[in-house]
């Protein structure tokens, strides 16, 4: 019998906060609903939070957009008294010294969070660390979508994001160990009209392909920041959330709510 040993050590190689695409690697398909396995700390804005309530263990994502401040939703900050998070994890099994880890108490949604009809509306909260996060090669800031680019496009319709977290490889299955993303297109807010009474503007959107072949969020997903990227750099345009109709789903329009971040965190936003 020959033993084999296998290195849990990460070789760290992403210095800088803006990563191209092709860093990514597209081996391993494994999950996020269709989804793979990302370059070890090549989205270093990406925050792990974990927290609890009376009904269970509750994983999250977030992202660090100061050295005081993560961006989630509302739904991973409610109600709970502290959430746990940790930035620069790849592998949530490999909680090292190389990763930072908070208990945060300062804990704000959205004043008018919650359900309208059946619907999540403004499902978009901040957490403030209690200590400032100290950058590094796997630890950095993300930029959050400009003002400009809310404008000229407000539902940031026909544009390709990439989504990244560690939620459930599938229904029922286990929380993912490693950072998983996918790419998804976000269509036009036309294609997401119903017959409910939506109002659409908080929302990006993407209509369910019928053939199955999208990449989904599960649960654990929750918060998880969708990105674009132009020119190199990557901008957050949405947070997941779960709304759901029959033909499509819905989630947080960050630049929707630019004004809201400023106002409650320590962001300028250009
Ligand atoms: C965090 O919240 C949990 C659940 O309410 C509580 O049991 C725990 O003591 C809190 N931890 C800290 C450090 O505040
Ligand atoms: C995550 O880390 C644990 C503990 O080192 C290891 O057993 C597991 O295989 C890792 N998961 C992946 C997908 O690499
Ligand atoms: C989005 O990605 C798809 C698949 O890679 C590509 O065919 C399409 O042209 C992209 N659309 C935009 C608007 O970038």
């Amino acid at each position: 019998m020959i033993g084999v040993i296998v290195s849990s050590l990460l070789v760290i190689t992403q210095t800088a906060c803006v990563v191209p695409e092709e860093a990514i690697s597209k081996g391993n398909i494994i999950g996020l609903y269709g989804g793979y396995e990302v370059e070890p700390h090549s989205i270093p804005f990406q925050a792990l939070l974990e927290s609890s309530d009376e009904y269970g263990d509750i994983l999250c994502s977030g992202a660090l957009i100061s050295t005081n401040y993560v961006l989630t939703s509302a739904y991973c900050v409610y109600d709970l008294d502290n959430v746990t998070v940790y930035l620069g994890v790849h592998n949530r099994s490999e909680i090292d010294s190389s990763v930072q880890t908070f208990v945060a108490t300062e804990l704000t949604y959205h004043a008018d969070y919650g359900f309208e009809g059946d619907y999540i509306v403004n499902d978009i909260g901040l957490i403030k660390l209690p200590e400032p996060a100290v950058l590094t090669s796997t630890v950095q800031l993300a930029s959050l979508i400009t003002r400009a680019d809310y404008e000229s496009n407000p539902n940031q319709g026909d544009i390709n994001v990439t989504i990244s977290g560690w939620g459930r490889i599938g229904y029922d299955d286990e929380y993912s160990d490693v950072l998983l993303a996918g790419q998804r297109y976000i269509s036009p807010i036309e294609e997401c009209a119903s017959s409910d009474s939506l109002q659409l503007d908080q929302y990006i959107c993407f209509p369910f392909k019928k053939d199955g072949t999208d990449v989904e969020g599960e649960t654990g997903d929750t918060g998880d920041p969708l990105f674009k990227t132009v020119n190199g750099n990557r901008y957050i345009v949405a947070l997941l959330s779960t709304v759901e109709t029959d033909d499509f789903e819905a989630d947080t329009n960050v630049g929707y709510y630019l004004d809201w971040i400023e106002s409650n965190s320590d962001v300028k936003i250009n």
